[in-house]
């Protein structure tokens, strides 16, 4: 058991986190500006603390409050254009420095950072294509938005820090793949506004993901698996965290031609319900493979009867 820090611990990843590691029997300190909403499964073990994190003074002082072993750094503004351009790029690297920098300021010794896959740069206006599919740690990044910037700079400080601060204190960054939280297999809106029968039944709506996903309690196993590993880990190791399969009910080598032209040849191999993006480098580092999919998530969550339809949010 130890003490865990998860900064947006109110938010659609956070929730499922800080519920999952309060489970384990790990003590959480959820810092967050906003309040966990009502339907946060209570759990005990969990403190929330109210904090604006871009406010250095503030950040550090909660953190050496929070007296933790691990700090996991999901708050972010984490929709792309979701604000202007100049407030997501100085929100997000504010927070990432406040945070990385200033847990490693008051030596907690295992730290880690939400990235995302998206510093790839898919879906970028001027075009975009990879070496190679599946896309893995190794496959180049190029950002084409200040979100994907954002991140790109979460995962430098974290190496910039590696090299700065004390060899105890290891870090370590994670790219979750399009996140579905227990409550979006039933019904609710995920992070695009649309449920996951919606993007399943329009390609369109899943394509700009390249049809990734992961469910969000297999993001708290990969975070279980990687805070003990972390010592024996090289610094500041970036992991991709995916199904195993992608959020498709078609081939994704014949759906990526469809979306990203000229990507045939690139996308023959993905064949059945192969992903566009790989987590073995986590597998095979950490242990970890992700145990949840569409398939069976969605069918075990399906409402049988109008009393759980009742449950489920507009
Ligand atoms: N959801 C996804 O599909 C996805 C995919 C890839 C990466 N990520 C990353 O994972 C992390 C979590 O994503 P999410 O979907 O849960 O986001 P979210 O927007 O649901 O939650 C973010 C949380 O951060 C908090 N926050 C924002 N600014 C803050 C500040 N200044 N001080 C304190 N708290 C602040 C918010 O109040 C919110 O509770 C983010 O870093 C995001 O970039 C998410």
């Amino acid at each position: 058991m130890s003490r865990i820090v998860v900064t947006g611990g109110s938010g659609r990843l956070g929730r499922t986190v800080v519920a999952g590691l309060a489970a384990a029997g790990h003590e959480v300190v959820s810092l967050d500006r906003a309040r966990p909403i009502d339907t946060t499964p209570s759990a005990e073990g969990v403190t929330h603390v109210d904090v604006d994190l871009t406010d250095a003074d503030a950040a550090r002082h909660a953190l050496a409050a929070a007296r933790a072993d691990a700090v996991i750094h999901l708050a972010a503004i984490a929709v792309p254009f979701s604000a202007p351009e100049d407030v997501i790029l100085r929100t997000n690297t504010t927070l990432a420095l406040n945070v990385l920098g200033g847990a490693a300021g008051v030596g907690i010794r295992r730290i880690v950072t939400a990235s995302s896959p998206t510093v790839l740069g898919y879906g970028a206006p001027n075009g975009w294509l990879p070496d190679r599919f599946p896309l893995d740690e190794t496959t180049p990044a190029r950002p084409w938005n200040a979100y994907a910037l954002s991140k790109l700079v979460a995962e430098q400080t974290i190496a910039m820090l590696a090299r700065e601060v004390s060899p105890d204190i290891r870090f370590a960054a994670f790219r979750p793949c399009y996140v579905i939280a227990p409550e979006e297999w039933r019904g609710a809106p995920t992070q695009q506004g649309n449920t996951v029968a919606e993007r399943l039944d329009d390609p369109a709506l899943s394509a700009p993901a390249l049809f990734n996903y992961v469910d969000a309690r297999d993001v708290t196993g990969f975070l279980e698996a990687l805070l003990p590993a972390m010592g024996d880990l090289p610094p500041a190791e970036v992991f991709f965290v995916g199904a195993a399969d992608a959020l498709a009910r078609d081939p994704l080598a014949e759906l990526l031609p469809r979306f990203l032209p000229g990507s045939d040849a690139l996308a023959a191999d993905l064949t059945g319900t192969t992903p566009a993006f790989s987590s073995a480098k986590a597998e095979r580092m950490l242990g970890w493979s992700p145990t949840r999919s569409w398939r069976s998530e969605l069918a075990a969550s399906a409402p049988s009867s109008p009393a759980s339809r009742k449950d489920v949010p507009a």
